[in-house]
Order: C-alpha cells, then sequence, then structure tokens
C-alpha cells in the first residue's frame, strides 16, 4: 500500500473536520475521494500533503509511519497537492509560481530565470494549456489558475498526487487534458487521489473511491461495483432526487432590458430582456463572454456603447456601486477575488452588502442582522461552527454559498448567476435550485451563467447561447444539450479560451 490513513482526527476549535479519517491507496490507482461540503475532504489531504497536522490516528506512507510537518517534506517524500483555493503568489509569474520552493533545492543553487522560462513553456505546450510562461498570475481567470498548479505539482514530479477539485473551473477541452494526465499518472505507478463533486468523472478516471461523511469515512470500494444512488446516499446520508424539474410560472414584467451592448473585442451587440419570474439560462463554451457580460451588467466594466434599462429605465451603471443601487446582484464565479471578504467572519459576509455604512464593521450585530444570518444559513445548508468563523475557513463548496447567502440578504430584484453551482454537492445543488426558483416566485429576474448544460435545461425558462462575443441563439428552456452545442460550438470558437484565461 502506497498510503494508508487509520482513525485520523483533526478539530478546529469547536469544529471537529475529520472524526475518523480512514483511506488507503495503492500505486498505480485513481482514487476518488467524495462527500458533501464540509465533510473533511481538503482537510484529510491538507494532513496528507502536510499542510496540517493531524490530533491523532496513523499515517503509513509506503509502509513507514509518517508525521509531516511542513509540505516540503511531503514533497521530499514524493507527494504533491493541487489545492482548491488557489495558493500562487499573484505578483509572480506563471513560470515562478511553477517553480517556487524548488529553486533552493537544485544542486547548483538558483535555477536561471531564462531556464525556468523555458522549461515551464515546454512543460505549459506538452499540456497544450492556453497560458504563457510570463504571464502574470493573479490576472489568471480561475481556470487558468487552476492549470498553473496542474503545472506545479507535475513539476514535482511525485509518487503521489492530490487533486482537489481539479475541474470545477476548467472547460471541456482543458478537463479531458486533465483526464489524460491522470491516465498517464496511473500507467507510470503513481498513486492519484482525486477529489470532485462531478458524478460523471467518478467513472471517466476513477477506480476506487472512499467516501466521508461528516468527517469519517463511511464507504470505500470499486467505482464499478457502485450505482450512483448508492453513491449518493453514501455522501448524503438520506434519500436525495437528484433530478430536479422547475415549474416554469408566467413571466411578469420587464425588469432587465439590455439594448446593443459592446465592450469590444470581448462583447459585440448584445439584446437580452429579463422579466420578473424568469431565469434565463446563458450558455456557451468557456471564453464566449459571459462571465465579460455578467460583469459589465453589474458595472465592474463600463461598455464602449449600449444601453441598459431597469424596469423600463434607462440607467446608467458605472461601478458596482450603481448596479446595486439599481437592484442588480452577481453571484461571481471567482469567490475568492470579488465575491468573499475571507479575512471577515462569515456572518458578516452574509450581511455586508447590506449594512448601510461602514461604520457597522464593528462586527457588533443587531438581532435583526443575526436572525437574517441565521436564516440564510439555515436555507443554504451552511456548514460552520458560528456565524463568526471567517470565511476563508470555510470548506470551498460552504463559500461558495455565503456568496449566494449574501445577495440573498440584500434582497436584490435582478441577479446574475455566474456558475452558481460550481463545487457544490449534489444535495446542496438542490438547494441552490430551489434558492433560484423562490427568488423568481417573489418577482425576481435571473440569468444564470452555466457550463453544466444539464442543469441550465433543469432551471431555465430559455437559454441564451453566446459565442465569441455575441448572443447567437435564444431556444427554449426545454431545448436539449446537442441543440445548444451546435450553436455554442463553432469551428474557431476553441481559441477564445485564451481571452478567458488571462
Ligand atoms: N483552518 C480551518 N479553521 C477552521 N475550520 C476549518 C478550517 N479548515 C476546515 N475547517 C472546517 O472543517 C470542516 C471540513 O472542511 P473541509 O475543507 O475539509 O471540507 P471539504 O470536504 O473539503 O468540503 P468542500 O467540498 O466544500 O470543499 C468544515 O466544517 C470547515 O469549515
Ligand atoms: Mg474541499
Amino acid at each position: 500500500m502506497l498510503l494508508e490513513l487509520k482513525s485520523v482526527r483533526k478539530r478546529f476549535g469547536g469544529v471537529v473536520a475529520l472524526r475518523n479519517g480512514n483511506l488507503s491507496v495503492r500505486a498505480g490507482e485513481v482514487h476518488l475521494l467524495m462527500g458533501e461540503n464540509g465533510a473533511g475532504k481538503s482537510t484529510m489531504m491538507k494532513i496528507v500533503a502536510g499542510m496540517q497536522t493531524r490530533d491523532g490516528g496513523e499515517m503509513l506512507w509506503q509502509g513507514r509511519p509518517v508525521n509531516f510537518r511542513s509540505p516540503a517534506e511531503a514533497a521530499a517524500n514524493g507527494i504533491a497537492m493541487v489545492h482548491q483555493e488557489s495558493l500562487l503568489a499573484p505578483h509572480l509569474s506563471v513560470a515562478e509560481n511553477i517553480f517556487l520552493g524548488r529553486e533552493e533545492r537544485r544542486p547548483f543553487g538558483f535555477l536561471n530565470r531564462r531556464k525556468m522560462q523555458e522549461a515551464a513553456a515546454r512543460l505549459i505546450e506538452r499540456h497544450g494549456f492556453p497560458l504563457q510562461a510570463d504571464w502574470q498570475v493573479g490576472r489568471l481567470s480561475p481556470a487558468g489558475k487552476q492549470l498553473v498548479e496542474i503545472c506545479r505539482a507535475l513539476q514535482h514530479g511525485s509518487s503521489l498526487l492530490i487533486f482537489d477539485e481539479p475541474t470545477s473551473s476548467l472547460s471541456d477541452a482543458e478537463t479531458a487534458e486533465v483526464f489524460k494526465i491522470v491516465r498517464t499518472l496511473r500507467q507510470r505507478g503513481t498513486g492519484v487521489i482525486y477529489i470532485t463533486h462531478r458524478l460523471d468523472e467518478l467513472r471517466e478516471v476513477g477506480d476506487r473511491v472512499t467516501v466521508l461523511r461528516d468527517g469519517e469515512t463511511v464507504h470505500t470500494g470499486d467505482i464499478a461495483d457502485l450505482t450512483t444512488d448508492r453513491l449518493i446516499q453514501h455522501m448524503v446520508g438520506r434519500e436525495v432526487n437528484a433530478i430536479y424539474r422547475r415549474e416554469s410560472l408566467p413571466p411578469g414584467d420587464e425588469l432587465l432590458r439590455v439594448e446593443s451592448l459592446s465592450r469590444r473585442p470581448l462583447l459585440q451587440d448584445i439584446h437580452l430582456q429579463i422579466r420578473a419570474g424568469e431565469i434565463v439560462g446563458l450558455a456557451g463554451l468557456i471564453g464566449a463572454g459571459r462571465t465579460e457580460l455578467c460583469r459589465l451588467i453589474f458595472g465592474l466594466d463600463v461598455a464602449d456603447s449600449g444601453r441598459i434599462f431597469v424596469s423600463g429605465r434607462p440607467v446608467r451603471i458605472r461601478s458596482p456601486r450603481d448596479a446595486v443601487r439599481e437592484g442588480i446582484a452577481l453571484v461571481p464565479e471567482d469567490r475568492q477575488k470579488t465575491g468573499l471578504a475571507t479575512g471577515l467572519p462569515l456572518g458578516v459576509n452574509i450581511t455586508l452588502a447590506s449594512l448601510p455604512a461602514v461604520s457597522r464593521f464593528g462586527f457588533i450585530l443587531g438581532r435583526q442582522e443575526r436572525e437574517v444570518i441565521a436564516r440564510q444559513m439555515e436555507r443554504l445548508r451552511v456548514k460552520a461552527e458560528s456565524p463568526k468563523q471567517l470565511a476563508g475557513r470555510l470548506s470551498g463548496g460552504n463559500q461558495q454559498k455565503i456568496v449566494i447567502a449574501k445577495w440573498l440578504a440584500r434582497g436584490a430584484k435582478v441577479f446574475l448567476f455566474d456558475e452558481p453551482t460550481r463545487g457544490i454537492d449534489v444535495g446542496a445543488k438542490v438547494e441552490v435550485f430551489e434558492v433560484m426558483d423562490q427568488l423568481a416566485r417573489s418577482g425576481a429576474g435571473i440569468l444564470m451563467v452555466s457550463s453544466e448544460l444539464p442543469e441550465l435545461l433543469q432551471v431555465a425558462d430559455r437559454i441564451l447561447v453566446m459565442r465569441q462575443g455575441r448572443i447567437v441563439a435564444e431556444l427554449p428552456g426545454r431545448t436539449t444539450q446537442e441543440e445548444i452545442m451546435s450553436y455554442a460550438a463553432l469551428a474557431g470558437s476553441v481559441n477564445a479560451s485564451q481571452e478567458s484565461v488571462q
């Protein structure tokens, strides 16, 4: 056995992240690690990778009891991890990040800069990633950062590679490349641990699976022997109907209208309308301009031309503050960068957008605010110790829920959801859809960007398809994936992914 964990425990203050973690990984297998948001997956892997120390239990590496006290020590033993939340240095280049922490271990001291650039360029090219060695990492999209993390882990050349939700922000082509990498590693006899919430990835890459629930290993076995229903039951501990179908409402008054909006070259001549009670889907490949469109409507970027109307009134949106005043909310794709104040308590994050003045930042929350927070946490099943816990300390999926809760608390009229279910577990996905449905029923209008076509088909009344910065089709909600793809993917559009990666 390459790696064995026995009854591993870890707590953070009052939060028990791991109460009984058991895992065994063989060389040359792809071992999936699954479980709900907050189940303890990342914590268990951080212990393996030396980023966190365990409170109890045993860890055996190649048969020997070990106790890694730092990531460097784990790396020296041949263990590397691709993290869920980017740990890259934003002000450094792609190449520098790939080699960060490695330079000093070379026999001749510091790697020379040009050599480093060349080595990084070769690595990037071998995998066909849309990156350049000299790009600054802070300017990359979540997908770009993820690809850098992967290059970095590969460069360390390990016996065990841990991937913590590597594909949640990637396009289909990039995901296929990650699968190829995983298969190559397996062939070479490397052990791979792969965390994902995507059930379709399970059978595509995995050999065995371990399921964690509430910090405890509840199942380990061959994937071939496991039905999807059974797997979900292990994860959630109850029956969940993963097939959600929303019932459309008769649409009400127009809430948002966009006319000939452009920001060249990313967006050209966009027209759209959202009415009360409607959920409008926005489909397209990565790089088609969907995130850019949300940013523009929310005032994060400014249009070259075009007009925006809210409830029939022309409005001028030059900043997020303008958008918020007009009742527009954005639940962004990149929760760490734009959605969440990771250094503030989660309760404050939830009420942040609704606090009238900065003077309320003393974190002394009134009773009313505490109630709002409790209600939103309950509604989205946020797993946390208390509203005082720092948002950055929540599990990845729970951070995403906080970003959503924040806007729900504010009561906006038009919601722009950019990939709202990314990184959210099966049970909670249905909750997110239900929240969206409730919003629509209470008279809000929603624009939902999603790369998960089955989800758009479950939720949307109408689906707009973008390609290369334009809306190229409007389809009814009951269309098919094939129909959407026939508009989204035409020759030439693949190159556009570079725009979104930088
Ligand atoms: N540094 C920390 N301080 C306090 N609590 C933490 C810390 N890291 C994790 N936790 C808590 O431990 C629990 C397990 O978190 P973990 O990140 O391991 O979950 P996960 O299974 O990876 O979830 P997800 O699917 O959402 O990524 C959560 O309740 C989380 O809030
Ligand atoms: Mg995690």
